[in-house]
C-alpha cells in the first residue's frame, strides 16, 4: 500500500469515530431521554430497541477493526522504521523465563490482532494506535502529561514505579517532572518495554524498564514512594487486581501513594450501559467487573488509607476535585484518578 493510501485509510477510521463519537452517541442518548428512560424494564433491553442503537454498536467495533487494519498497513508499509537506539540513559531488564498468563494471551485486548505483546510489530502497531484513538488529540500525549501534572503531588520522590507502562507513555512524563527519582516501569510485554527504552534513550530519559508482572514485580519492598498506574487496572482480572494493590503496598514506604488513572461508572445509566457493552464489543472482559468492583475497599484491604477516586477531565483540567463529571453530550470514557497513601 502506498504512504497515500495508508493516510487515507487512517483519516477516514479516525473521521468515522469522530461522528460515531459526537453524532451518533448524542443521537441515541436523544432517543433514550425521549423514550426508552422513561420505560419500564431491563435498561439493556429498551436501550437495544432504540433506532439507533444498531448502528451505534455496530460501528464501535467496525471502527475499531479498521483503526487496527490501518495502523497495522501503515505500519507494516513503512520502510523498516529505524529501531531507535539501545545505547542511551534507559535500561531494560527482560526475564526470557517469565511466562505469560493466559488470561492475558487469550484474548485480543481492544481488538488489536495478536495483542500487544505477540510481535515487535504488534508493538509498533499499538503505538501508532495509542496515539489515534484520541482522535487527533494526543500527538504529544497530552493525556498522560495532564495525569502527571494535575493527579501526581509535587514531592521529592526517590522512587516511582509506573505498572502496566506499555510503549514508555505513561512513564517519560513521571521521568520528565521528577527527574531526581529513580523511574521504574513495568509490563509484561517483552516488545514494548524495547520500544519504550528505545524512546526513552532518544528522549535521553533514564528510565529503568523492567518485564514482570504487575502483581509480582520482583522489586525491593518499602522502597518506592510513588506507585502509578495509567489505563491497566481495567485489563486485570479482580483476583490480579487485588493482588496487584497488595503488590504496591509492599513495593511503597510507609505514607508512599499510589495513583491509578482508568474508567468509573458515571451514574448516567445509558452511558455506564454504553461502558459495559463496550468492553464486550472491544475485547476488554475485565473492565465491567472491574467497575462494578468496590475497587476503593480492595485498596483498604491492602493497606491504603485516604482512598477515593476522583473524576479526569482529559480535555484540559486533569483531575477535578471530585467524583463529579462535566455535562458533555459526546461519547467519551468516564476517566477518573483513584488516590491513596500507604498506612
Ligand atoms: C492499555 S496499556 C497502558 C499502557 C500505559 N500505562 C499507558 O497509559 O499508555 C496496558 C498495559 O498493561 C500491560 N499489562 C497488562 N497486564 C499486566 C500485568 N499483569 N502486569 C504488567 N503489565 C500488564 C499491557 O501489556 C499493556 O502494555
Amino acid at each position: 500500500m502506498s504512504n497515500l493510501e495508508t493516510r487515507a485509510a487512517l483519516d477516514f477510521v479516525l473521521t468515522l469515530r469522530r461522528r460515531w463519537a459526537d453524532t451518533l452517541y448524542p443521537r441515541l442518548h436523544r432517543e433514550y431521554e425521549a423514550t426508552a428512560r422513561r420505560e419500564s424494564g431491563d435498561l439493556a433491553e429498551r436501550v437495544h430497541r432504540l433506532p439507533s442503537y444498531g448502528g451505534f454498536a455496530w460501528l464501535e467495533r467496525g471502527s475499531q477493526k479498521m483503526l487496527w487494519r490501518a495502523a497495522g498497513d501503515s505500519v507494516r508499509s513503512t520502510p523498516e522504521a529505524p529501531r531507535g537506539t539501545a545505547q542511551g540513559p534507559a535500561t531494560l531488564e527482560l526475564d526470557p523465563r517469565l511466562q505469560l498468563p493466559d488470561w492475558y494471551t487469550s484474548w485480543d485486548i481492544h481488538l488489536q490482532p495478536g495483542g500487544v505483546w505477540s510481535s515487535r510489530t504488534a508493538a509498533e502497531i499499538y503505538e501508532l494506535g495509542a496515539k489515534l484513538v484520541m482522535l487527533g488529540d494526543n500527538d504529544d500525549y497530552k493525556f498522560h502529561r495532564l495525569f502527571v501534572a494535575s493527579a501526581i503531588p509535587r514531592r521529592d520522590y526517590r522512587r516511582i514505579v509506573d505498572l502496566g507502562c506499555g510503549f514508555g507513555k505513561s512513564t517519560w512524563p513521571l521521568k520528565r517532572a521528577f527527574p531526581s527519582a529513580e523511574v521504574i516501569g513495568v509490563d509484561l510485554a517483552a516488545h514494548c518495554l524495547e520500544l519504550a527504552a528505545e524512546r526513552s534513550n532518544a528522549l535521553e530519559l533514564a528510565i529503568r524498564y523492567r518485564q514482570a508482572d504487575c502483581a509480582h514485580t520482583g522489586l525491593e519492598s518499602g522502597k518506592a514512594d510513588l506507585v502509578t498506574a495509567t489505563m491497566l487496572v481495567h485489563e486485570l482480572p479482580l483476583e490480579v487486581l487485588a493482588a496487584t494493590f497488595e503488590e504496591a503496598a509492599r513495593l511503597l514506604a510507609p505514607g508512599g501513594l499510589i495513583r491509578i488513572l482508568d474508567f468509573q461508572l458515571t451514574g448516567d445509566e445509558l452511558r455506564d450501559l454504553a461502558m459495559r457493552e463496550h468492553g464486550t464489543r472491544n475485547n476488554e472482559p475485565f473492565m465491567p467487573p472491574m467497575m462494578a468492583a468496590d475497587t476503593a475497599a480492595m485498596a483498604t484491604r491492602a493497606g491504603f488509607d485516604k482512598v477515593r477516586w476522583t473524576a479526569f477531565d482529559e480535555r484540559d483540567t486533569g483531575r477535578l476535585p471530585s467524583l463529579q463529571w462535566p455535562k458533555r453530550s459526546e461519547w467519551h470514557f468516564p476517566w477518573a484518578v483513584l488516590e491513596a497513601e500507604k498506612a
